[in-house]
């Protein structure tokens, strides 16, 4: 029978300091929740419960867009304690046999290997449950073992004596219960403690007082870290980016400085590619083999080809680079650009809505939006594309082989024919045909002796 799991996200967490409820900021680019979330679905956990409480319309819409039905919403209001919330999962959680996995929202570092642990220690218990040593166990649920290092209760910072607070080995608050059992004991909680909370962590005492098997599982600190502020989370969102730029090197990927680099979790990069200092990988990006990334380039949602470069400080939203492809430095392709193989287009080049066909270069200072450009096309330094009146947007059609002088405004809807010429600083608004030269600049004067005469007036 499947492990049912309850994810407990009632909280508004405070310490963030934030108008955003704790587990709707994210890590690597998905909301907190999103982890241990993910980490139940993977584990064949069913039912998965959520249990929210503040901002639960936002909470609730996410986990809706995000998992569908794998996930049941339960509702907390109000927070009475982490015993209470397990509690209101009830309902959404359906039968109550088996075994119920406890999880919370802000416990994004957890993995398959400690929850395969805590299955292990379940065999033999009715309740099994993580524990790690802190150098500084200040506010955490203590273990209390006896003399046989059995557990026996776990007690909280402000309920426990002070040599209960000597004690360094703290509770995670996951647990592997026993659900029958769980709601049974639940149910009979009572609060009186020193914050008036009903206390998931009272099972264990109560396991213990009907002679049931307790297990304490300690694992390392890291992977039961919670977020409570915003140094936790930077910290956090750095080990996690460290585990998925870990999983892009092991598949054959180079990293020269993995501290100042960033890639989400849908990121997949070929075989001897290398991701230079500083680069921001976000969305859904493939990178082909053999490619080189960087440094600074910011990349999201973006297909990138084989043995294509993305050099210095590129920016590419929303867009195509083909195989063999060279972009940058300093370039910048917005959403809906296409480049095809052995494009090459270079600095201070901005492409919004812009295809070039294969082995078309645009090297310098352009802005190409709304175009179509063929193949083999030169676009020289400094051409516009003058797409927009003031009211629509407009397309520029240039064809394969056309050659665009420097400095050239196309104004759009505008047309340059197959081998077609363009003088330099030219403003094109007929069409041109197909082999033909355009040229629209007025005709050179050269005014003889002119400085010298305009300096004896001054
Ligand atoms: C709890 C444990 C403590 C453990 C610590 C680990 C209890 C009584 N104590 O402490 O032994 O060392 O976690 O971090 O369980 N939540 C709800 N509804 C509530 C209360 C909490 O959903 O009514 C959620 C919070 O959003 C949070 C989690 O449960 O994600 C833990 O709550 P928190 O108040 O941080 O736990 P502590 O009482 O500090
Ligand atoms: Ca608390």
């Amino acid at each position: 029978m499947a492990t049912a799991c309850v994810i407990l996200a009632a909280g508004m967490g405070k310490r963030m300091r934030s108008k955003r409820v704790k587990v709707l900021h994210e890590l690597c680019g998905a909301p907190m929740i999103d982890y241990p979330v993910s980490l139940a679905l993977q584990r064949r956990c069913r039912p998965v419960v959520v249990v929210v409480g503040s901002q639960r319309e936002l909470v609730e819409q996410h986990l809706r867009a995000r998992f569908g039905k794998r996930v049941r919403i339960a509702v907390q209001d109000p927070p009475l304690g982490t015993g209470h919330a397990v509690l209101c999962a009830r309902r959404a959680l359906g039968s109550q046999r088996g075994k119920l996995l406890i999880l919370y929202g802000d416990v994004p570092l957890l993995t398959g290997k400690e929850l395969g642990a805590l299955a292990r220690a379940s065999r033999k218990a009715e309740l099994a449950f993580l524990t790690c040593r802190l150098d500084d166990p200040t506010d955490y649920g203590r273990v209390i073992r006896d003399g046989q290092g059995e557990v026996v209760s776990i007690v909280e910072q402000r309920d426990a004596s002070r040599a209960e607070r000597r004690i360094r080995e703290v509770n995670s608050g996951i647990y592997l219960v026993d659900a029958a059992f769980a709601f049974r004991s639940l149910a009979r909680l009572g609060r009186g403690n020193a914050q008036g909370e009903y206390y998931l962590t009272d099972l264990v005492a109560a396991a213990r007082g009907r002679g049931l098997r307790v297990e304490g599982v300690e694992v390392p600190p890291d992977s039961v870290l919670g977020v409570n502020d915003r140094r936790e989370l930077a910290r956090v969102g750095k080990e996690i980016n460290r585990r998925l730029l870990d999983r892009l090197m092991a598949s054959g990927v180079s990293v020269l400085d993995p501290d100042s680099t960033f890639a989400g979790a849908e990121v997949r990069i070929g075989t001897d590619s290398l991701l230079l200092p500083g680069c921001v990988l976000r969305g859904q990006v493939r990178i082909g083999r053999g490619c080189t990334i960087g440094p600074g380039a910011v990349i999201e949602d973006a297909r990138i080809g084989d043995g294509a470069e993305v050099r210095a400080y590129s920016v590419l939203e929303g867009c195509r680079v083909g195989a063999g492809a060279t972009v940058g430095p300093f370039a910048r392709l917005r959403p809906g650009t296409v480049l095809e193989d052995q494009v090459r287009v270079g600095n201070f080049v901005e492409c919004k809505k812009a295809h070039l066909g294969r082995g078309t270069k645009a090297g310098h200072l352009s802005y190409l939006g709304d175009a179509e450009i063929g193949r083999q096309v030169n676009v020289g330094a400094g051409t516009i594309t003058c797409n927009y009146d003031g009211e629509h947007k407009h397309t520029t059609r240039i064809d394969d082989g056309a050659f665009i002088g420097s400095d050239t405004q196309l104004v759009a809807p505008v047309r340059v024919g197959r081998g077609a010429y363009v003088g330099a600083g030219t403003t094109v608004t007929r069409d041109v045909p197909a082999e033909a030269l355009a040229v629209s600049r007025a005709r050179q004067r050269n005014v003889e002796g002119y400085a010298r005469r305009k300096a004896r007036k001054a």
